[in-house]
Formats: structure tokens, sequence, C-alpha cells
């Protein structure tokens, strides 16, 4: 039933399946680029070290409008997905010790 309704995670409101997933959408939407543990993989830069530092308002932009450089594309995700993955990421991924040069 988990499964299901994280199935339905982009609907949530039809299917009455709650709130969004912050850590489903992550997976979904951040993982192939950043690493499921935010460290980045290959060109993609770790994001341990800028979640640190970043407000939730600049992490929800980031998401939704791409970086300021253009390096990150726009994520499709509504409001309410945005903020829910930005504060589970900034919850569970965010590192004040990471090497931002990674
Ligand atoms: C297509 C690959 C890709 C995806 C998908 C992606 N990112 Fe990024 N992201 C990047 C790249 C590349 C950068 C570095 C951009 C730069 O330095 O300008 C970045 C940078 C960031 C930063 C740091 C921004 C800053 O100002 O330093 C945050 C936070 C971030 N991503 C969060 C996310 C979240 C959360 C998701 C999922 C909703 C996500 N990203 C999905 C490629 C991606």
């Amino acid at each position: 039933m988990i499964r299901f309704c994280a199935l339905f995670v982009f609907v949530p409101f039809v299917f009455g399946c709650g709130e969004p997933d912050g850590e489903a959408l992550y997976d979904a939407k951040c993982a192939v680029c950043h690493g499921s543990d935010g460290a980045g993989q290959t060109t993609t830069p770790s994001i341990q070290f800028e979640l640190s530092q970043l407000s939730l308002n600049e992490v929800v932009q980031t998401i939704l409008e791409g970086s300021e450089s253009g390096d990150m594309p726009p994520i499709v995700l509504n409001d309410s997905e945005a903020e829910a993955v930005a504060l589970w990421a900034m919850e569970n991924l965010a590192d004040p010790n990471a090497d931002a040069s990674e």
C-alpha cells in the first residue's frame, strides 16, 4: 500500500495519499543527478554543503527555476512538492563539513 501511494505522489489530491513525500520525490527527481546521498556523481556536483548554507526559499527557487548558471535545469514540480523535497533534502542530506568543491 505504501508503494501504491508513492506511485501517486504526483497527484496526491486526487488519490488522497496526503502530503507530498519529499524522500520519494528526491529519489525520482534529484537522485539521478545528485546521487541518493546528495554527494553528486560524474559531472554533477555535491549539494551537501550548499544545502547547509541555502535558505529553504533559495533551495525551492533552485528547484523550480534551475541554478543561476543554468547548469541545473528547472525541475517540474508544483510548489508544495518543491517545498517537500527541499525540506527533506535539507534535513537529511545537508552537511556543513562536506567539501564544496567536490
Ligand atoms: C539534470 C541534473 C540535475 C537534476 C535532475 C537536479 N539537479 Fe540540482 N544541480 C545540478 C547541477 C549541474 C548543479 C550545479 C549548478 C551550478 O553550480 O550552477 C545543481 C545544483 C543544485 C543545488 C545548489 C544550488 C546553488 O545555488 O549552489 C541545489 C540545492 C540542488 N541542485 C538541488 C536539487 C534538487 C533538490 C533537485 C531535485 C528536485 C535537483 N537539484 C535536481 C543538476 C541537477
